[in-house]
C-alpha cells in the first residue's frame, strides 16, 4: 500500500526517482507525486491523479523538475478519496518541508487539532500532511531533530521520506510497521519501500527496523533510534535479477508470471532436496516437529488459500490438526497457542500488515513461527523464528501466479518432511508424492502448451457477469482461488462453494446461462461433484468441468466443456490446476479490456490493516 522512493547525489532526481515509482507502482495507483530541491533552494512539487504515465506527462518525464534530491510516492488511497490535493507528497503550509508516506497515522486527528490551534492551515484531507506540518513545527534547523520529535509523537504505521528546503542534499527516512530500505550507491544514496525500485542503481542495502531513522546525503547514511542515539545497521547483498521485474516482451506482467511457474518452482523445491529426500531440518527442528501437536497456518488473500490446500493434505498425510485462520481474524480471536503448537505464516510480500501482526502475537503467544516469505529480507521474515524463502523472484503483477505455486510447493515439503519425522506416512506414499512434486515444473509446460484451449473457452465465456467455483475437498480448496483470481482481474462476480453446499442456498442463483466452474480432479470425490454439476446443468448453468486424464470419461457426462489436466498424486493436484484457472482469469480479463497488472482499487502488498 503505497511506494516511497528518495535519491540524494549528483544526477537528476526526478527521472530516477520516476523509475523508482515504476517499480512501486504494484503498491498502490490511486496517484503519484514528486517533490525535488530545486537550486532555488526551494521544493518543487509536482503531483498527478491516477496513474504514474499522468504524473510522467505533467513533469515531462522529470525534465521540470530540476535538482539532486528528492522524494516520490505512489499511492493507494486511505484517508481522503483519490485526487490531486490528497496525493503525496504533502508540503507543509510554508513550503519548507516535504513528506512521503506509507502506512497510516492513527494519531493524526488530535494531533491536526493541535497543529490547527498554533494557526496551522491544512490543504488536504490526508492524515500524512498532519506528519508534514508536525515536522515542519519542531523544525529549527536540524532536520533529524524535527523529524525525531515528530516520530516520537506519530501512533499507527509509517515509512516516511522527508526533504527539507532548508538543507541541500539532506533526506531523512523513518519507519514503523512499515517497510523501509536504504540503497548505497557511489556519491549517492537512496531509499525505498522495496529492493526492487532501487535493484537497477545497487545490490547493497539496509533494511530498517522499527523505531529507526535514516539521514541519507550523497556520500553517508546514518541511523538513529528517536531519542537521536546513532546505531550501526548492517549493509546485505541483494541477489534478485532486476531483469525478471520486466515484462520481458509479454503484454502483462501476469502472462510471465504465469509462464515463469514451472521455473519457479523448481527454483523453490531444489534446496531441500537431499540423497532423495525433502530435508527441512535447517528450517524446523525434528525434535520440534515430532512434538508438534498442531499447526496454524495464518495469512491473507491468495497465500490464505495455500493455508486451505495445506490444510486438506497435511491432515490427510500427516495426521496432525491444522487451522486455517485468516491473518486478520486470527489477531483479535484468542487463538489457543503454547509451545507445541507452530504458527505458519504465508506472505509472497512479507510486509502484509495483518499477516506481521498475527505473527507476532502467536510470537508472544509462546508458538513456535514459521514464515514462508518471497520477498528477502522483509519483515515477515524477520520476524519469524524461522524462514523459507519461495523463489519465485519478483512478482509484479497485483494478482498473484508464481508467488501462490511455489508457496504451494513449500506446503507439499513440509508435508513431506512432516510425515518422514513423525512416521506417519508410509514409504509409497512418500515417494508417489515426492516423485509427483518433482514432476511438477514439467506438467505445469505441457499445461502451457494447450493455452490455446484455455483462450477460447474464455472467449466464449467472457461476457457472463456472475459466475460461481465449486468442488470438494482440496478441489474446493482450489475453488477459493480459481474464484479470487477472476474477480480480483476481470471484474466478474464470482464465488466459490464447496460443491455439497451449494444446495443450501446458493443454488438459487443459478438461472439459464450462469456459469459454473466444476473442479473435479479429487478422485474419491469425483462422482459427487459431477452429480452437483449435473443438478446446476438441470437449472440451465453451463458447466466447464477441470479434471485429470484418468478422469475426464467419469466427468464428461456432467459437463458442456473440459479442460484436462495430467494425473498426479492428489497432493500435487491444486499445484497442476490452479493452471488453466489462473489461464481462464487472464484471458477473461483481456477480453473484458481489463486493466490486468493493476486491477482497480486494489494493491499488491497491503501494508494497512
Ligand atoms: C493483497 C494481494 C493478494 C495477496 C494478499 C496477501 O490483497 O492483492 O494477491 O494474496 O494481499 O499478500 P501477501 O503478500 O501477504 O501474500
Amino acid at each position: 500500500m503505497c511506494g516511497i522512493v528518495g535519491y540524494t547525489g549528483t544526477r537528476q532526481a526526478a527521472p530516477l526517482l520516476l523509475n523508482g515509482l515504476d517499480r512501486l507502482e504494484y503498491r498502490g495507483y490511486d496517484s503519484a507525486g514528486l517533490a525535488v530541491k530545486g537550486p532555488d533552494a526551494k521544493l518543487h512539487v509536482v503531483k498527478a491523479m491516477g496513474r504514474l504515465s499522468a504524473l510522467r506527462e505533467k513533469c515531462h518525464n522529470g525534465a521540470a523538475l530540476s535538482g539532486t534530491a528528492g522524494v516520490g510516492h505512489t499511492r493507494w488511497a486511505t484517508h481522503g478519496k483519490p485526487s490531486d490535493e490528497n496525493s503525496h507528497p504533502h508540503v507543509s503550509g510554508n513550503g519548507r518541508i516535504a513528506i512521503v508516506h506509507n502506512g497510516i497515522i492513527e494519531n493524526y486527528a488530535p494531533l491536526k487539532e493541535m497543529l490547527e490551534n498554533r494557526g496551522r492551515v491544512f490543504a488536504s484531507e490526508t492524515d500524512t500532511e498532519v506528519a508534514a506540518h508536525l515536522i515542519d513545527y519542531y523544525y529549527k534547523g536540524d532536520l533529524l531533530d524535527a523529524v525525531a520529535r515528530a516520530v516520537r509523537e506519530l501512533e499507527g504505521s509509517y515509512a516516511i521520506g522527508v526533504v527539507c528546503a532548508d538543507e541541500p542534499g539532506t533526506l531523512v527516512a523513518a519507519k514503523s510497521h512499515a517497510p523501509l530500505i536504504v540503497g548505497y550507491g557511489e556519491g549517492e544514496n537512496f531509499f525505498a519501500s522495496d529492493v526492487v525500485a532501487l535493484a537497477e542503481h545497487t545490490r547493497t542495502v539496509s533494511y530498517l527496523d522499527d523505531d529507526e531513522i535514516a539521514v541519507v546525503r550523497p556520500d553517508s547514511v546514518t541511523f538513529y533510534t528517536p531519542f537521536l542515539d546513532e546505531i550501526q545497521k548492517e549493509r546485505k547483498e541483494v541477489d534478485w535479477d532486476i531483469s525478471a521485474a520486466d515484462k520481458g516482451g509479454y503484454e502483462h506482467y501476469m502472462f510471465k508470471e504465469i509462464m515463469e511457474q514451472p521455473e519457479a518452482v523448481r527454483r523453490t523445491v531444489e534446496p531441500f532436496l537431499r540423497d532423495g529426500r525433502a530435508d527441512l531440518s535447517q528450517v524446523l527442528d525434528a525434535e520440534l516437529v515430532r512434538r508438534l501437536n498442531r499447526l496454524y497456518v495464518v495469512a491473507c488473500g491468495s497465500s490464505y488459500h495455500v493455508g486451505v490446500v495445506a490444510k486438506y493434505t497435511m491432515e490427510k498425510q500427516v495426521r496432525i490438526p491444522v487451522e486455517v485462520v485468516l491473518a486478520s481474524e486470527f489477531r483479535y480471536c484468542d487463538p489457543i497457542l503454547d509451545g507445541n503448537t507452530l504458527v505458519i505464516c504465508i506472505s509472497q510480500s512479507g510486509e502484509t500488515a495483518d499477516t506481521l501482526e498475527a505473527l507476532k502475537e502467536a510470537k508472544a503467544g509462546g508458538a513456535y513461527t514459521l514464515s514462508i516469505v518471497n520477498v528477502e529480507g522483509s519483515s515477515i521474515a524477520r520476524e519469524a523464528n524461522s524462514v523459507i524463502y519461495t523463489k519465485a523472484g519478483p512478482e509484479i503483477a497485483v494478482a498473484t501466479t508464481k508467488a501462490y505455486s511455489t508457496q504451494l510447493a513449500v506446503m507439499v515439503l513440509l508435508t513431506l518432511y512432516f510425515g518422514a519425522v513423525r512416521g506417519a506416512m508410509d514409504q509409497e506414499t512418500y515417494d508417489a508424492i515426492l516423485t509427483e512434486l518433482l514432476a511438477v515444473p514439467d506438467k505445469l509446460r505441457r499445461i502451457l502448451e494447450d493455452k490455446a484451449h484455455i483462450q477460447y473457452l474464455a472467449y466464449r465465456f467472457f461476457n457472463n457477469e456472475d459466475i460461481f467455483f465449486i468442488g470438494r475437498n482440496i478441489d474446493y480448496a482450489l475453488s477459493l482461488e480459481g474464484s479470487l483470481k477472476l474477480k480480483e482481474i476481470s471484474y466478474i462476480h464470482s464465488d466459490a462453494y464447496a460443491a455439497g453446499e451449494l444446495k443450501h442456498g446458493t443454488i438459487s442463483l443459478v438461472v439459464n446461462g450462469t456459469l459454473v466452474i466444476a473442479i473435479t480432479s479429487f478422485e474419491r470425490l469425483v462422482e459427487k461433484t459431477a452429480s452437483n454439476a449435473l443438478e446446476v446443468r438441470a437449472r440451465g448453468a453451463t458447466v466447464l468441468a477441470v479434471t485429470t486424464e484418468h478422469l475426464r470419461q467419469r466427468v464428461e457426462h456432467a459437463a458442456d466443456e473440459i479442460i484436462v489436466i495430467p494425473d498426479t498424486h492428489e497432493a500435487l493436484l491444486p499445484s497442476l490446476a490452479v493452471l488453466p484457472l489462473q489461464l481462464f482469469a487472464y484471458y477473461m480479463a483481456l477480453y473484458r479490456g481489463c486493466d490486468i497488472d493493476k486491477p482497480r482499487n486494489l494493491a499488491k502488498s497491503v501494508t494497512v490493516e
